[in-house]
């Protein structure tokens, strides 16, 4: 029995039986209708074709008829309204000889392949519908999975915007009380008992400072502003504040290359990423252990992304922290980019870490991975696209040019931990700093010191006199000393302000940007 389809060339073999079976089937499974004169006679007079003797016949393939040892065939189409969708054969072999067939003979082979066709057609059918199923219950299962993820995803901003309102005021609320708190802290003796807990007080608070940036990042409330920065400098400065958060018996390396890499990213959140690894990392290793952050330039091509997976092509950076802690199980490995997952106990995590990370690294248009073993350690892997040539070799230059920094400047804050911590960063970073606590102070070392300074540093609110009447006073002095706000109120509470205004909490790397900017400003700002 073969199969044909209306207007195909072509002819399968569909079933058969009796003695040159597995000739025929060895032989020619599928073949061209053109290469058969009986299919292709039938294909067009859609009536049997018959051959008493296919020995002596001119249309049969004689080498065959001899091999086979065919005798009488006769073929059948397989008719289906009209349409010839297959044949049926029948030959005579060998001894059985020549026969030929009756008219009533005949008769009866059509009407039983009719019936063949019919049945034939009705498992056609069926074959067509199972995968029409299969297709049907494709397509509702996506469907589903689909509107799962429109839930989680609407559940998602549900929770970020609830969280985002809030974590902005608590952050406010986080910087009055490690602000005091560390003042408290520095007023005990060293013998008081409660140094302890004040400790405790400052460690959790701190906790909660890297929750809220988290949970701020994660509900988008954190404008990200995409620059070209180096990777080398975000590492630079993140460096000072790795060491105190790791423990004595955590060895870590840093390790850079000479070539610049110069990245689109938003140099708060690239920092926020990497303390997330970091601290991942920290967890992962309560016994010690060693942290190794590496950066280098790669070329991702398909051999890459086989092994890693994403798919970000060409020219990258790499930064990868690795550690040789816990590690994890293929489990936990499944689930770690999910919000909310954590395998730490209560007040230990929140499971925001690596899915903001995710998040942050998806903005800038790159892509995160993760390897670990049980036992063994884990390695994350962050890729970011390289910029462009141009705008790398301007950012290198300038990076150049400003480190390490150079310049007097006038540091106005009453916050004291606050000013000790970027007074020693400025100083770490070249530049000479002079300290003032509150406003009225600021305005005298101001005029103390006119003549060396360069840039004014000061909050907007300050004891005594305000950041704007330091403004007044170093205008109506000094022409071209640059002046910098800093706040922690958002700022369209302030009103206007003569000139640029970070918002704390800052980070180090934004810090020094904003401080190097405001110096090589051409214009002092009025
Ligand atoms: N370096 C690592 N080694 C072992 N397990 C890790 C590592 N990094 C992440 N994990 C696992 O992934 C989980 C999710 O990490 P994630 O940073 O998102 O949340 P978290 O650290 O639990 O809480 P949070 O970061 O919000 O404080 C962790 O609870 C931990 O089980
Ligand atoms: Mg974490």
């Amino acid at each position: 029995m073969f199969e044909t389809a209306e207007g195909s060339d072509w002819v399968r073999v569909l079933a058969t039986s009796g003695v040159a079976e597995e000739l025929i089937w060895d032989k020619s499974p599928r073949f061209r209708v053109g290469l058969d004169p009986f299919l292709l006679e039938i294909k067009q007079a859609r009536k049997p074709v018959v051959s008493v003797d296919m020995r002596t016949d001119p249309r049969t393939d004689k080498a065959m008829v001899e091999r086979v040892g065919l005798r009488t065939g006769i073929h059948v189409p397989l008719l289906l309204g009209g349409n010839v969708i297959g044949a049926l054969g029948i030959a005579t072999f060998g001894d059985e000889g020549v026969i030929e067939p009756t008219e009533m003979e005949l008769e009866h082979l059509s009407v039983f392949a009719l019936l063949v066709a019919a049945a034939f057609d009705r498992v056609r059918l069926l074959d067509e519908k199972s995968v029409a199923d299969i297709e049907a219950a494709r397509r509702r299962t996506k469907q589903i999975l689909l509107e799962a993820e429109l839930r989680q995803a609407q559940k998602m901003e549900v929770v970020g915007t609830l969280a985002g309102g809030i974590a902005h005021d608590f952050n406010n609320l986080l910087m009055a009380i490690l602000g005091h708190g560390q003042w408290v802290r520095e007023g005990m003796a060293p013998t008081d008992r409660r140094r302890e807990s004040m400790d405790a007080v400052l460690a959790a608070a701190r906790r909660a400072t890297h929750l809220t940036r988290n949970l701020l990042l994660f509900s988008r409330k954190h404008v990200i502003a995409l620059q070209p920065l180096s990777v080398q400098q975000v590492l630079h400065s993140l460096g000072v504040l790795l060491r105190p958060m790791l423990r004595e018996d955590v060895a870590l390396r840093v390790e850079v290359p000479d070539e610049a890499l110069i990245v689109r990213a938003d140099p708060g959140a690239l920092e926020q990423v990497l303390l997330n690894l970091v601290n991942n990392a920290r967890d992962a290793m309560p016994n010690g252990g060693a942290l190794t952050i590496r950066a280098s330039a790669e070329t991702i091509d398909d051999a890459f992304i086989a092994v890693h997976g994403g798919s970000l092509m060409g020219r990258c950076a790499q930064l990868t922290v690795t550690d040789t802690g816990a590690g994890m199980s293929a489990e936990t490995l499944r689930r770690v980019f999910e919000p909310f997952f954590t395998t730490k106990e209560v007040g230990k995590g929140t499971g925001l870490g690596l899915s903001t990370s995710h998040g942050i690294i998806e903005q800038f248009g790159g892509h995160i991975a993760v390897e670990s073993e049980v036992g063994r350690g884990t390695t994350f892997r962050v890729l970011l696209p390289l910029c462009d040539e141009a705008i790398a070799a301007d950012v290198a230059q300038t990076a150049i040019e400003t480190a390490p920094g150079k310049g007097v400047v006038l540091l106005a804050e009453d916050d004291e931990p606050l000013r000790r911590f970027i007074a020693g960063l400025l100083t770490r970073s070249g530049y000479r700093v002079i300290e003032a606590a509150d406003g009225q102070e600021a305005i005298d070392e101001f005029r103390a010191h006119s003549d060396e300074i360069q840039l004014v540093l000061t909050d907007v609110v300050l004891p005594k006199r305000s950041g704007r009447d330091v403004f007044e006073a170093v205008r109506a002095f000094q022409q071209d000393t640059r002046v910098l706000f800093t706040t922690g109120y958002p700022t369209d509470v302030l009103g206007p302000l003569h000139g640029p205004v970070l918002a704390k909490p800052v980070s180090p790397s934004e810090l020094l940007t904003a401080v190097r900017r405001a110096l090589s400003c051409p214009e002092p700002n009025r």
